[in-house]
């Protein structure tokens, strides 16, 4: 079984949960630490803890063992995509609570229901965005929106994004919102040399650079990268740690990097390594919220089971491999690192609750799931889908627009550098030793050969080198272009 999460969230391709027992038995993370030890700890494990906090150096590169991105490095590229069942697994394997394990027994189930049966998921959806129609209008008629600003700009977005996600309402509002911010807010003057962080399969970042800027693009996971790669706006593709970027201090204008922070632990540590590298830096995270204002928390926290709900979203946090702060614990870290140039906060977590019903309907924690999609993408339900998702989103927009911001999920930042270097010494890319990396993949200083491989440099410390080893091209070229 597939699964790639898309902002903080997933959505699933038929195949393998076999490849992943096969994987495991192969190139198995067997020790409780080759697991997120704070996804272990929130599940409730009763499990040999490592010590928090401790910093590990490895390859050069410094994280604290209880980095939820590790699950990303060590264990998503080799599945090639986020997979609940991988989740499931290593809780097996590290004892979950009993709730916890019955709550992933569940979400296996309804998985297995959802691939077998789709199209019973589309009455329900219909019936849902037209209710949710109705109660909007009727909402926004008492008490009309804001007619200016971030919301009113981003609510023409809408149309492009009906196609790709189709019912996925979380989606597209927060990528119209998204959008809306970085086209406005980005210092394009000043950009020349800009690279993007976690880029994924480069469909977002299509939308936000279009025809206006080249990019290089970097993430850990080649299958996704590959996507990004052939995008006429990617000039480069990295694989490479974007917790720890290959390039030298100064050496770019601006790092962008859309929908990734939420899946960092030590912020701190990956802003003040990309604080050293640009001038800006352009990013977003989530709060808490964004596990606990999905429908079934949000209800249960509602009618007042507050220690329920919180254990249900502690649950979606490590299946959606999520580290969240509250927002002002994030924005202390932020101004450490960056003087803050431009910020902004949307969706507010009642109608991100509200945005999220489709997604609970699909018995499903992310955007809408491949299988249902390709259903409301069948030429004659096709226009009436993406009809009732650009009028639900843009209603949404306007009802989030009159929302109180101190309660929204999604904050997006743009900030000049306190710590960089004001005239790079070198500027190409930074091999693990210092050293430059020449045109041709290979370190000036201590002559270790990078390799590219089916368009993409893998510019990779030591212990990630497997990253390359098994990526496989063919298996790359039949995953969908758009999975995120
Ligand atoms: C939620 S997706 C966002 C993708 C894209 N920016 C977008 O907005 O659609 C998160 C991305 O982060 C990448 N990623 C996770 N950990 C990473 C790491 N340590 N280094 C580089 N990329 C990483 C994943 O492979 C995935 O493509
Ligand atoms: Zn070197």
């Amino acid at each position: 079984m597939f699964s790639i999460f898309k902002l903080p969230v997933a959505i699933e391709f038929p195949g393998d949960a076999e490849d992943f027992q096969e994987d495991c038995s192969r190139q198995a993370p067997r020790r409780v630490s080759d697991f997120p030890v704070q996804a272990t700890r929130r599940l409730g494990a009763d499990v040999e803890e490592a010590p928090a906090n401790l910093a590990r150096n490895e390859g050069g590169l410094q994280f604290s063992v209880s980095e939820i991105n590790e699950y990303y490095t060590k264990t998503k590229p080799r599945l090639a995509a986020f997979n609940p069942a991988a989740v499931s697994e290593a809780a097996a394997r590290t004892e979950p609570s009993r709730f916890a394990r019955f709550l992933m027994w569940g979400y296996a189930l309804a998985v297995r229901i959802r691939r077998l049966l789709p199209w019973l998921f589309l009455p329900m959806l219909f019936a849902a965005g037209l209710l949710e129609i109705a109660l909007l209008r009727l909402v926004l008629a008492v008490r009309p929106p804001e007619r200016t600003g971030l919301h009113e700009r981003s609510r023409p977005i809408v149309r492009e994004l009906v196609d790709q996600y189709p019912f996925g309402a979380y989606a597209v509002v927060w990528k119209s919102l998204q959008l809306g911010y970085l086209r406005e807010s980005l210092p394009w003057s000043e950009m020349h040399r800009v690279v993007e962080a976690a880029i994924g399969e480069g469909t977002f970042s299509a939308r936000v650079f279009q025809e206006r800027l080249k990019v290089d693009g970097m993430d850990i996971n080649p299958i996704s990268l590959k996507k990004a790669a052939v995008l006429p706006h990617v000039q480069r593709a990295l694989v490479c740690d974007c917790t720890e970027p290959p390039l030298h201090p100064g050496s770019v204008d601006l790092l962008i990097s859309n929908n990734f922070l939420h899946h960092v632990t030590d912020k701190g540590r990956v802003l003040r390594n990309w604080s050293k590298v640009a001038r800006y830096c352009a990013f977003n995270d989530c709060t808490p919220d964004w596990s606990r204002a999905l429908p079934p928390s949000w209800i249960l926290r509602k009618v007042g089971l507050i220690g329920l709900s919180n254990r249900i979203a502690a649950v979606v946090d490590t299946l959606g491999a999520q580290s969240l702060q509250p927002r002002e614990v994030l924005e202390a870290t932020v101004n450490e690192h960056f003087e803050v140039v431009s910020s902004a906060s949307f969706f507010s977590a009642r109608t991100y609750c509200i945005a999220n019903v489709y997604s609970l309907l699909c018995l499903h924690m992310g955007p809408i799931p491949e299988e249902i999609k390709q259903c409301l993408l069948h030429p004659w339900l096709r226009r009436m889908s993406t009809g009732l998702t650009q009028e639900l989103c843009d209603l949404l927009i306007q009802f989030d627009s009159r929302e109180r911001r101190d309660e929204d999920v999604a904050l997006c930042y743009i900030g000049r550098s306190r710590s960089v270097a004001a005239s790079p010494r070198q500027q190409g890319l930074r091999c693990e030793c210092g050293g430059e990396v020449n045109e041709g993949g290979e370190c000036n200083a201590c002559a270790l050969r990078y390799s590219c491989v089916d368009g993409m440099w893998f510019i990779l410390p030591a212990h990630l080198k497997y990253v390359e080893a098994n990526y496989d091209p063919r298996a790359a070229a039949e995953f969908p272009r758009e999975h995120l």
